[in-house]
């Protein structure tokens, strides 16, 4: 028989401690940090440090990763690896985890008195299916990872990482750092696609009638925002932002073909004056 605990697991030497310092050497000092927020399925996305203290710097995020774009997209793919590993860990040892992607990552930052009380990381807006959280520091007391009101508790040292199921069945809290700041990276990985649902507005969001709609229609080609390949029947409308993209790219690359076609047409045009200068001045016309 399972335990509960038996899909908690701490991966050792998860993330090199080189990289752990460079993590921090690089995003400590950002300005970007803000108070964390918390989702509980009904309030989604509200400020509130009764329930969790501590800050966050979303460093996936491109206006964080442009500040230092050519340090930081490494950084980005050095957690990525990390992420990878701990991933295939999990899985070899729960193979019935099937994921589908990670959402990017969070630097997390528990100052003195910093904490997060018990809570779930899954929600109908988030569906999450597995959190994994490495330890990017020493030099701090509290700080623990308490599951099940505190009756089951994990340390996550420097360079290792905590993974676990985001459900129901797994509520945890991050008791209070009583010394010292404590940093972290956070993912959570999805097994779910999120999809919009299929109703329209345009029928009083009654369920799409696909076939029976004029404007559902057949798209086939390469997503301009992802680059995968898309053959698949939806809405107009649905289609028109994608459309709208694949048009502005093609209109770039049309002005660009013209501007260069400019300049080999004024390149040509010179060399044909000069041409006609010379042979003007061969017959003594100039
Ligand atoms: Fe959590």
């Amino acid at each position: 028989m399972k335990n509960l605990t038996d899909f908690i697991f701490v991966i050792p030497n998860a993330m090199p401690h080189e990289l752990c310092d460079m993590l921090l050497e690089e995003y400590q000092t950002d300005a970007g940090f803000e108070p964390a927020r918390v989702g509980n399925g009904l309030v989604f996305d509200a400020l509130d440090d009764n329930i969790r203290k501590c800050e966050i710097l979303h460093i996936s995020e491109k206006d964080v990763m442009q500040k230092n774009a050519f340090v930081r997209e490494r950084l980005d793919m050095a957690v990525f690896g990390c992420v990878a590993n701990a991933l295939k860990y999990y899985q070899e040892r729960v193979p019935t985890a099937a994921i589908q992607k990670d959402l990017g990552y969070d630097l997390l930052r528990y100052k003195e008195g910093g904490f997060f009380a018990e809570h779930i990381d899954s929600s109908a807006q988030t569906p999450r299916a597995i959190a994994c959280s490495f330890g990017l520091n020493e030099g701090f007391d509290g700080g623990e990872f308490a599951f099940f009101g505190g009756e089951y508790v994990v340390q996550v040292p420097k360079g290792s990482a905590v993974m676990f199921p985001s459900n129901f069945m797994y509520p945890h809290a991050v008791t209070p750092v009583s010394n010292g700041i404590r940093y972290s990276i956070v993912t959570w990985f999805f097994n779910m696609k999120i999809e919009a649902k299929s109703n329209c507005p345009l029928d009083g969001f009654k369920p799409c009638r696909q076939l029976e709609c004029a404007w559902f229609m057949k798209i086939r080609g390469s997503n301009p925002n992802t680059g995968d390949e898309v053959d698949d029947w939806g809405c107009s409308i649905v289609w028109m932002p994608i459309l709208m993209i694949e048009n502005a790219q093609q209109q770039r690359q049309t002005g660009a073909a013209v501007e260069s076609f400019r300049n080999e047409m004024v390149r040509a045009n010179e060399v044909g004056h000069q041409v006609l200068v010379a042979a003007a001045e061969q017959r003594g016309l100039s």
